[in-house]
């Protein structure tokens, strides 16, 4: 049970911040349609990665051209419809997992699904079900500062794809995990990428980035496709 893929696309995409007297180009213009599978994106710290990441969210606003999402700009939409939006169509992993302290790991699955209106039972239903895909079926009911770095991201990439997402966006979702838990991890986001998801990931690893259909390299806000 498994919607088809929405094509993420770019178009121009750019971003300048001011800076001082003068800016900073963060992301010079980038065209590009991401191929269904997972895209590794690569490059030095402060090279645009996490702003690259940003602006196909919906999260910050470009200065310059434009993200398609099934063909549908999604910054012409508003901040109240691009929150909808990214609701039913996007999931998110940071490198901190994000979730909400006082809730449990079930509960913080949950979320996402109470927020679009998913009645109780079944929001309960697909939430066990994707802890049980993670693992983590046994710590349902711990909460956050209970659980391990590695079981808490797991819970993270649970909450992330309870949904269904079409679009997968990671950024740097291993970074504080230990070898194996981030292997776990990775694993996890591997899955939606094999099921025709468009997964996007930021990584410093290259033992992560070889895991990758696609490559993406940014250099001083310049982005390559590399493959
Ligand atoms: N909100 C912001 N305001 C001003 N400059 C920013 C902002 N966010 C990022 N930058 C600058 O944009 C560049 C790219 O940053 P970033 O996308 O975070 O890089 P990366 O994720 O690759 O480490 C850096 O020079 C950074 O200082
Ligand atoms: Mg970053």
């Amino acid at each position: 049970m498994s919607t088809p893929g929405l094509l993420l696309q770019t178009e121009q995409l750019s971003r300048i911040y001011p800076s001082g007297d003068g800016s900073i180009t963060a992301l010079h213009p980038f065209t590009h349609t991401f191929a269904p599978g997972l895209t590794a994106v690569v490059g030095p710290s402060g090279s645009g990665k996490s702003t690259l990441l940003n602006l196909l969210a919906g999260f910050d606003t470009p200065s310059g051209g434009a993200v398609r999402v099934g063909g549908t700009d999604i910054h012409t939409l508003g901040e109240a419809g691009r929150a909808d939006f990214r609701l039913k169509h996007y999931g998110f992993v940071f490198q901190s997992h994000n979730l909400v302290a006082i809730l449990s790991a079930q509960e913080n699955v949950e979320f996402p699904l109470m927020l679009s209106g998913v009645p109780p039972r079944e929001r309960r239903e697909r939430a066990r079900a994707l802890l049980s895909d993670v693992g983590l079926e046994k710590r349902a009911h711990h909460l956050p500062s209970h659980l391990s770095g590695g079981e808490a991201q797991r819970v993270a990439v649970a909450r992330a794809l309870v949904s269904d997402p079409a679009v997968l966006l990671a950024d740097e979702p291993t970074g504080n995990l230990d070898t194996r838990s981030g292997q776990v991890v990775l694993e996890l986001l591997t899955r939606p990428a094999r099921a025709g998801k468009t997964v996007v990931l930021i990584t410093h690893d290259p033992d992560v980035a070889a895991l990758a259909d696609h490559h993406l390299r940014v250099r001083d806000g310049e982005v390559h496709a590399e493959d």
